[in-house]
């Protein structure tokens, strides 16, 4: 796959261009089977699956002019919900300066970033998926709108999903609509550890409106990041069982939501926040990242679907938030039980009712 490298992306100077603005909406997504250790850069041990969420987005909009006096040093402002950032400021100003061979055009510019979360900050919603794909498009528009690179959709996004990949693995799997694939596997032709591959063709209709309520179990910064968390991976004494299990599940998966088989689903969906989660512990050194309010929901999530029959399934993400997984038919059902049942094992009674989309929106 081509890297992207392009050194002939500069701006001509004696013709510069207006200062102006893109801008995109960029949802969250929920993996199914678990990105979970990675190697070279940015590249995942294993292939994983996910559904694109549509309430937890991120609003970014880049802002350019070009720079009165030439210095190769990246120049941003960052605005979090209208206010000064510096620690994501010099983050992203970090990742920035590493994609200036994909871009080269970036060391031209002066750039102010202005970005805001759909959901409120601190509710340990992670909002790195939704931030890194929103930029990721703003790179690739702003390309486009520059030199007139980019004129095709379908290459347009596998460019902004190997950007966003740089930036936040997962990331890369928020490009497309309904669900996504990322990394190499025997079972779809085309799919690739470089950029997720969308999954909209491949889906059955059951799935494009699934639900996922997001139980917000405790707000707190997490103990242990998912950076530390894919580097522990190295020394886990089941790390090879593990990317094995993951590739399997993969295929597996894949069929279930092209025939629509719910059931096969929200089995692999729970086998996988477990794993997960099992993995966590077996590190070294190990580190437990639920909470007893977390294991309470998962407890009640199984007592329901055995009682009420109704294909109501969990996962996790790498933190003790509960994502409740379930078709868009069943959403009365479910809403009265997560409001009596489940709502008081939530942090100030917060969560977030989300479901599959259509994917990012150029704003
Ligand atoms: O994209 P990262 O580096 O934040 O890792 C994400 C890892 C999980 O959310 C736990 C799983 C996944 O595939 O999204």
């Amino acid at each position: 796959m081509a890297t992207y490298e392009n050194p002939r992306l500069v701006l001509d100077s004696s013709r510069p261009p207006e200062p102006g603005k893109v801008a995109w909406r960029s949802p969250s997504n929920i993996a199914i089977v678990k990105y979970w250790g990675k190697r070279g850069v940015q590249l995942p041990q294993n292939p994983s699956v996910s559904l694109t969420l549509t309430a937890a987005y991120t609003d970014m909009a880049l802002e350019y002019a070009l720079k009165e006096h030439p210095d190769p040093k990246i120049e941003l402002a960052f605005f979090f919900e209208d206010r000064p950032h510096e620690a994501f400021q010099s983050k992203v100003a970090a990742f920035l300066e590493s994609v200036t061979p994909i871009f080269p055009f970036l060391r031209q510019l002066k750039i102010t970033l202005r970005t805001a979360n759909s959901f409120p900050h601190s509710t340990g919603i992670a909002s790195s998926a939704s931030s890194m794909s929103a930029l990721a498009l703003c790179l690739c528009s702003l390309e486009h709108r520059f030199f007139q690179t980019l004129p095709d959709d379908a290459e347009f996004d596998r460019k902004a999903s190997y950007v966003a990949r740089l930036g936040s693995g997962s990331a890369c799997r928020s490009i497309y609509p309904y669900a996504a694939l990322w990394g190499l596997t025997p079972a779809l032709p085309g799919s690739s550890d470089e950029c997720a591959v969308p999954l909209d063709t491949q889906l059955h209709p059951v799935f494009k409106s699934f639900r996922d309520d997001v139980l917000v179990v405790s707000a707190a910064e997490k103990a242990v990041s998912s950076r530390a968390g894919h580097a522990l991976m190295e020394g886990n004494p089941f790390a090879e069982t593990r990317y094995a299990q993951a590739r399997s599940r993969t295929v597996r998966l894949l069929e279930a939501l092209r025939s629509g088989d719910v059931e096969a689903f929200g089995q692999i969906a729970e086998d996988e926040a477990l794993a997960l989660h099992a993995l966590m512990m077996c590190s070294q050194p190990p580190y437990l990242l639920l909470q007893p309010n977390t294991v309470a929901i998962l407890h009640q999530v199984r007592a329901f679907r055995q009682e009420t029959r109704l294909p109501v399934y969990f996962t996790l993400d790498a933190g003790p938030n509960v994502h409740l997984l379930y078709p868009a038919q069943h959403a009365d059902a479910v809403r009265l039980w997560v409001e009596n049942v489940l709502k008081p094992f939530c942090e100030n009674g917060f969560y977030l009712a989300d479901s599959a989309g259509e994917g990012p929106k150029e704003l």
